[in-house]
């Protein structure tokens, strides 16, 4: 615990329990309890979307005003409840028009095409619910671009009532920027003196995560690896020489694993509970998940499974370029997630066609929980990964990762060595459908031929932790040097 307690205001656009679309969410709802229980004061902030129910939270009995520069002022609704498992407050702002919608980013015709201004309403609202509480942050945590207008907005148009706080930024995605019709700069209302090369412009348009790492006291993403490949032209997403001229303020914190959420010795969602000294239960989570998908009940043959956005991101490019190739071989796959529609379309085609391959489209919590415990490894070759949670959850689940080597990937998953008794997965390195075939098959061979190493290697898996309690360690570390810059 550090000796300072410290107020910290922490804004994210999904927060796992009400609302969530990614890793994003489950990092909202765990960073926070973590930071508490090293003794801060923290209280998250996110949007009451329409399916977060008002009837299970408080609402506050004066509505709050949003300036909104040359839309005039909004008024917003204030709920709130407790974090679940904690007593951690979390405030719902609450604006119909704006977060009344099926989606939180968008829906069946693509992004909302007001982002901008909802966004940058909920950031002004974050900073405007802080003095409705008299809370006074020292620390204001942004997220991502949704919220990354905050760290100038606390010292421009609320500067009154931040002048000593100081922000910080953590990048999940570098790929979604933020990125609008520069008039959105009359919304934002901080001075368009900001709308320069080195601050919000990028191409004429407003760019708001560049902003934000222009003004932010520190900049934070979510692994090591991913805070050297931002500064690079590969995974820059064209702002790579923005982040080098930043990158003296750049810190690459790992996350953590909210082992309540994430453990097969306390899961409620699965089959049979299990742990590295029980892993017959992993069996019977096996049987379950192959009836649940209709493929062959079998406990001797290799299971893969898939837990993701259908995004590029994640490498379905190439899972699609090999999956018959895999589906060749004897072993059993099985998909979950959601997005992009040509994979949608081709692994549904191919759940008709292969007895060896089921496929779940859409997002089901349960499913990702059985998913994880049921499949002996898991199939994740992103190009890139800011982090990654799904193979850190399918380690302690003893579900050996297929991994690329990049970010959070490539910092979490070491490659099975048999001779030294070492590794958690399998990793390859070049992003090419050769890469990721062979790498399978060396899997689902070890699966067959080198059974004890594979048990002892899941075994070690299940023992490894990736604690919250570190990575807020790492985040108070930050905070004092952001402090430091912002107070001198
Ligand atoms: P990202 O944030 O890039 O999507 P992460 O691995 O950090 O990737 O986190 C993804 C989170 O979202 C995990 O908790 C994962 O279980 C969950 N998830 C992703 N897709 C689905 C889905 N279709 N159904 C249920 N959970 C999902
Ligand atoms: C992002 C990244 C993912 C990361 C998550 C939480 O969505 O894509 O790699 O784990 O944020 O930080």
């Amino acid at each position: 615990m550090s000796d300072k307690k410290l107020n910290i205001l922490f804004a994210a656009s999904e927060v796992a329990g009400f609302a969530k679309t990614g890793g994003l969410a489950d990092v909202a709802a765990a960073l926070p309890k973590a930071l508490k229980a090293r003794g801060h004061n923290v209280i998250v902030v996110m949007p009451r979307y329409y399916k977060i129910d008002p009837a299970k939270l408080t609402k506050l009995p004066a509505p709050l005003g949003v300036p909104m520069g040359i839309m005039g002022e909004f008024w917003a609704g204030v709920y709130t409840t407790k974090l679940p498992g904690s007593d951690l407050d979390i405030y719902f702002i609450d604006y119909e028009e704006y977060f009344g919608r099926s989606g939180l980013y968008e829906d069946e015709r693509g992004a909302y095409s007001d982002n901008d201004n909802r966004f940058i309403f909920f950031s002004k609202a974050a900073l405007q619910l802080c003095n409705y509480l008299h809370f006074t942050p020292d620390i204001i945590h942004a997220n991502d671009w949704h919220t990354a207008a905050m760290p100038l907005l606390a010292q421009t148009r609320f500067v009154h009532d931040f002048r000593y706080a100081a922000s910080v930024l953590t990048i999940h995605n570098l790929q979604h920027q933020g990125n609008f019709y520069k008039g959105v700069m009359d919304v934002l209302e901080v001075g368009w003196e900001h709308f320069n090369s080195h601050e919000f412009e990028s191409h004429d348009r407003v760019n708001l995560l560049k902003g934000g790492i222009s003004h932010a006291d520190a900049i934070t993403t979510v692994s090591h690896k991913y805070a050297d490949e931002i500064q690079t032209h590969e995974f820059g997403f064209g702002l790579e020489n923005h982040i080098q001229a930043h990158a003296y303020r750049l810190y690459g914190i790992l996350n953590g694993v909210d082992y309540d959420e994430w453990s097969p010795a306390k899961d409620e969602l699965i089959a049979k509970k299990y742990d590295f000294d029980s892993l017959e239960g992993k069996l019977e989570c096996k049987r379950a998940l192959q009836k649940h998908f209709g493929l062959e009940v079998r406990d001797d043959v290799a299971l893969i499974g898939f837990v993701g956005r259908f995004a590029e991101q994640k490498g379905i490019g190439l899972i699609a370029g090999v999956i018959r190739g895999i589906l060749d071989l004897n072993v059993q796959v099985v998909m979950l997630g959601t997005g992009e529609k040509w994979a949608e379309n081709l692994f549904g085609a191919l759940s008709h066609e292969r007895k060896n391959f089921a496929l779940h489209v859409g997002y089901s919590d349960a499913l990702a929980h059985q998913i994880e415990a049921g499949s002996d490894m898991f199939l994740m070759p992103s190009l890139f990964e800011p982090c990654g949670l799904n193979q850190i959850y399918s380690l302690r689940y003893g579900t050996l990762p297929i991994v690329r080597a990049t970010g959070g990937l490539d910092d979490t998953i070491e490659n099975f060595d048999k001779e030294n008794n070492s590794g958690n997965g399998f990793k390859f390195y070049d992003a090419t459908l050769e890469a990721l075939y062979y790498t399978v098959r060396w899997a689902i061979e070890s699966y067959y031929d080198e059974k004890e190493s594979f048990i002892a290697m899941q075994k070690r898996a299940m023992q490894q932790h990736f604690s919250w309690d570190d990575a807020a360690s790492g985040y108070e570390a930050v905070y004092a040097k952001a402090l430091e810059r912002r107070r001198g």
